[in-house]
């Protein structure tokens, strides 16, 4: 492609270094797409005839099909995926092939790629989210009304209910669909015609062009348009944190799957066994998905320093954009498939949940809640109430079977029938707050979110 300049062949340990093509190939849809719509442009400004452009368009619709059917050799001394389809277009079509590159890089074709590429993947991905969100949606109803404990420092606190706690995941998905939805507008501008980065002096019509991409609009400095990865950055941050969300989830049901929890239960096909201990069933799609978050993370911190402190415009080293956002791509693909089906399957082990959150002591705010609704300061009724806690364990009486009165007069004679289970969580009726009524109402909100329903 360069041969012009060059006296010797490239060493056939750079073509190696240096080759793109076994990732890049993936990108083959949206290099052909890209490059149709350049050639229109050219056919509009009048640089290739009708004849020309329904080869190069006709040469490109023959490569696509030999590619998606594996018969497209690529071959690594092309280095890339661009070179590979504009080397075998004109091989295929001979002069009018040549002329298709005119007015356009490489650079500014990569970037157009991986765009499109972020895009799709970005609609997929959010289309797989709202999946994960039905299945936890289908649980919370499944469980609306089943309590346990909610924790914090991983200590019993209050009482909730498992409705509650999976509705708490799908707001984190919903903010995750919302991240990525955002990068989408911002990414969805063409960059075509900014060439290798000081745009050509062979004007095409860019707006025709990128509309016909389906591109909102365009990038308005060519060399902004060659450097930019803003918006692979931010396509894997925001997968990096959706991944990040999925680990404490996984983390809760790992947890909750523990004989010490015994919560929940996953089903057969969602667990493994162990080779040496027959008695195991082990969470490890949790334990992956967990795991699996440190690649996500990774493959963001892997672009950031890659960019980092590249002079303006293209720099081969931004090559290395594409593996970190394949992977994340497919592996945030692949959790969220696999989670969904595991989460639809997963069942609660009611009867342990019940005796988990029968725990009187889950209720110690709601006795200082009782001692506040009679006019004492909230300090004072948290004193008096670890005062009670105190004795509870000092003499290993249940906390709702201690006797009030005697303790305090304060706690007056009504104080046991705070330890009611379900008016506690009755009570829970704030906004935001985790009584079966407003949970079964915040179902039903999310139900009429369009995806979710
Ligand atoms: N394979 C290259 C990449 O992914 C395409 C752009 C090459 N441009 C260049 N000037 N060498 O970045």
């Amino acid at each position: 492609m360069w041969k012009g300049r060059f006296s010797q062949d490239t060493s056939s340990l750079v073509q190696q270094f240096g080759e793109s093509i076994s990732y890049d190939w993936r990108l083959f849809a949206h290099d052909i797409a890209g490059s149709i719509a350049h050639a229109r442009g050219q056919l509009a400004a009048g640089l290739l005839s009708a004849d020309e452009f329904a080869a190069i368009e006709g040469g490109l619709h023959g490569i696509e099909a030999d590619i998606r059917a594996g018969t497209f050799e690529f071959k690594t001394s092309l280095e890339d995926i661009h070179m590979n389809i504009e080397a075998e277009l004109t091989r295929r079509i001979g002069p009018p092939g040549a002329k298709l590159h005119t007015a356009r890089s490489r650079n500014d074709q990569v970037a157009t790629d991986t765009r499109l590429y972020c895009r799709g993947e970005i609609d997929g991905l959010i289309t797989a989210l709202c999946g994960l969100q039905r299945s936890l949606l289908d649980r919370a109803t499944r469980y609306a009304a089943t309590v346990i404990p909610g924790y914090t420092h991983l200590q019993r606190g209050q009482p909730v209910t498992a409705g509650h706690h999976f509705l708490a995941y799908v707001e984190m998905l919903e903010r995750d669909k919302g991240r990525l939805a955002d990068c989408r507008k911002r990414l969805n501008v063409s960059p075509l015609g900014s060439g290798a980065l000081a745009g050509s002096t062979i004007n095409l019509d860019r707006h025709a062009i990128a509309a016909e991409l389906g591109f909102d609009s365009i990038t308005h400095n060519s060399m902004d348009a060659i450097a930019d990865r803003d918006y692979i950055a931010e396509t894997l941050f925001a997968i990096a944190l959706c991944g990040t969300h999925l680990s404490r989830l996984s983390e809760d049901l790992i947890l909750w799957c523990t004989s010490e929890f015994a919560f929940a239960a996953l089903s057969d096909a969602h667990t493994t066994g162990s080779s040496l201990m027959p008695q195991k069933k082990n969470p490890d799609v949790c334990e992956l998905t967990r795991g699996k978050t440190g690649r996500l993370v990774g493959n963001l911190m892997n672009l950031l320093v890659a960019i980092k402190g590249l002079p303006l415009t293209y720099n081969r080293d931004l090559q290395e954009d594409k593996p970190p956002l394949f992977d994340s791509v497919d592996t945030l693909r692949l959790v969220l498939a696999v989670n969904t089906e595991m989460i639809t399957a997963m069942e609660l082990r009611e009867d342990n949940c019940r005796r988990a959150a029968a725990d009187p002591m889950l209720l110690a705010t709601d006795l200082a809640d009782h001692l506040v609704k009679s006019g004492i300061p909230f300090r004072h009724a948290h004193e008096l109430v670890g005062k009670a806690v105190a004795e509870a364990l000092r003499s290993g009486t249940p906390l709702d079977q201690l006797d009030f009165p005697a303790l305090d007069p304060a706690f007056g004679a009504d104080a046991a029938a705070v330890f009611s289970l379900d008016r506690a969580l009755a009570a829970r009726r704030n906004p935001g707050a985790p009584s079966i009524a407003n949970v079964q109402a915040e179902i039903q909100r999310w139900r009429e979110i369009p995806g979710l329903g």
